[in-house]
């Protein structure tokens, strides 16, 4: 299959716009996301799960613009959510609330109730201290709520440590050889209802041994529950299947969702995912030119218009983005620069030492920035957050206007 940014006469297009065209309409630093990348990201999931009783609750916190949850939900995606922003997002997009999780370890009272009365599916509960405040509201309410308790299989996921969260160490989920304890708990209270089984051990995972070592411990789990008289209809196994950015292989979906039904053979339950990146990475890519070619004492920079404030991952995570130029040239020699953004902090920074053949009010699209890109983006610098277009074949729409300057400060008020 072609992929949705590819080269045509030397030109980076997205389906069969011209990034060049998108920058000249609605200028720079701009998100673009390919609708179609992401309809077929959906369905490898959806194709590959096909016989087995399964749902998609795509991690909203991924990138959460409405258009791209609206395209989702029409597929019938549910959503996994972390707090009621994400909930009113996921209801403004038409997204099904009986499809939606709620994950996260610190639900407040109001996220609970909130949840509850508008009816969300199931409360991915992560603390014995979260069930009971959950019980309690539920009974005030008269609502039951279906829950599910978040196991943490102390699994290596072998990523990032700031992304890694299956190990002891970690804040989330619970102690796995304390879960049953907690499940006999909560079959004993009057307003829970016992739905599933949920772990999540990281984002960003590039191999498939992690998953399918959590997934037998789950399962485990899982026996050793129905022999002390608790059924599990549903069992999540969260994200966190990664994508490729640089050279990393991860299985593709099809072979991640092919092995965990083979793991679930004869039994008889319905499959959960929450996979974020996998579906919107490379679905999108950060728009940016060129401001200044600057020699510096030892290096040369390339000084964009995108910044930290627009795609935090290289800074926080040390994350490696492709860069291409939207203009291949043929005439320029190439040079290794830091790409650089204009906040004024040395982890200001989009990719370090590239060979690039650039010159100044080039255009460069940084791959990759669909996932975490917008989403963690913030107004540092008091940086009007980026424009962001989707394009589907021919037709590029803008589905979130830059913001501008008094958008800034418009909660602020004078003394
Ligand atoms: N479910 C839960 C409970 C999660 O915490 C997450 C991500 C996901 C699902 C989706 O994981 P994914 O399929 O996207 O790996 N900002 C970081 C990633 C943080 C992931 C947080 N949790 C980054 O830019 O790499």
């Amino acid at each position: 299959m072609k992929s949705s940014f590819h080269y045509r006469d030397r030109q980076l297009y997205v389906e069969n716009v011209p990034l060049a065209h998108i920058a000249q309409q609605w200028g720079t630093p701009t998100y673009v996301y390919s609708l179609s990348a992401l309809l077929d990201n959906y369905q490898a999931f959806t194709h590959a799960l096909q016989n087995q009783p399964h749902l998609i609750c795509y991690a909203v916190k991924a990138n959460s613009n409405i258009a791209l949850l609206n395209c989702l939900a029409k597929q019938g995606s549910g959503f996994d959510i972390v707090s009621l922003g994400e909930l009113h997002r996921v209801l403004a997009a038409g997204g099904d609330v009986r499809k939606i999780v709620f994950s996260g370890v610190g639900k407040g009272e109001l996220d609970i109730r909130n949840a509850l009365d508008i009816g969300i599916a199931c409360f991915n509960v992560e603390s014995a201290p979260e069930l009971d405040k959950i019980q309690a509201i539920a009974k005030r309410l008269n609502k039951p709520a279906s829950i599910s308790i978040r196991v943490n299989p102390d699994v290596d996921a072998k990523t990032h440590p700031y992304i890694s969260t299956g190990l002891k160490i970690h804040k989330f989920g619970v102690d796995i050889d304390n879960a049953i304890k907690m499940y006999q708990h909560a079959q004993s209270l009057s307003h829970i209802k016992i739905h599933g089984i949920d772990c999540h051990i990281g984002s960003q995972i590039t191999a498939i041994e992690p998953f399918l070592q959590a997934l037998d411990q789950v399962l485990d789990l899982i026996d050793q529950l129905k022999k002390s008289g608790i059924d599990i209809a549903h069992l999540n196994l969260g994200g966190g299947l990664g994508v490729r950015y640089q050279d990393e292989i991860p299985p593709d979906i099809s072979t991640y969702c092919a092995a965990i039904v083979q793991q679930l053979k004869g039994r008889d339950i319905k499959l959960i995912l929450e996979p974020g990146r996998a579906l919107v990475a490379n679905t999108g890519i950060l728009l940016t030119h060129v401001e200044y070619i600057k020699q510096g004492f030892e290096k040369k920079f390339a000084i964009v218009d995108a910044a930290m404030n627009d795609l935090i991952r290289p800074s926080l995570y040390d994350a490696w983005h492709h860069l291409l130029p939207v203009i291949e040239h043929q005439d320029i020699d190439e040079d290794i620069y830091d790409v650089v953004g204009p906040v004024c902090e040395t982890g200001d920074f989009i990719a370090k030492q590239r060979a690039l053949k650039i010159k100044d009010q080039d255009l460069i699209a940084i791959m990759s920035a669909g996932a975490y890109g917008f989403s963690m983006s913030s107004n540092y610098n008091s940086r009007p957050r980026a424009a962001e277009i989707a394009v589907k074949g021919d037709s590029a729409r803008v589905v979130r206007d830059r913001e501008t300057y008094s958008d800034l400060f418009k909660h602020e008020h004078l003394l």
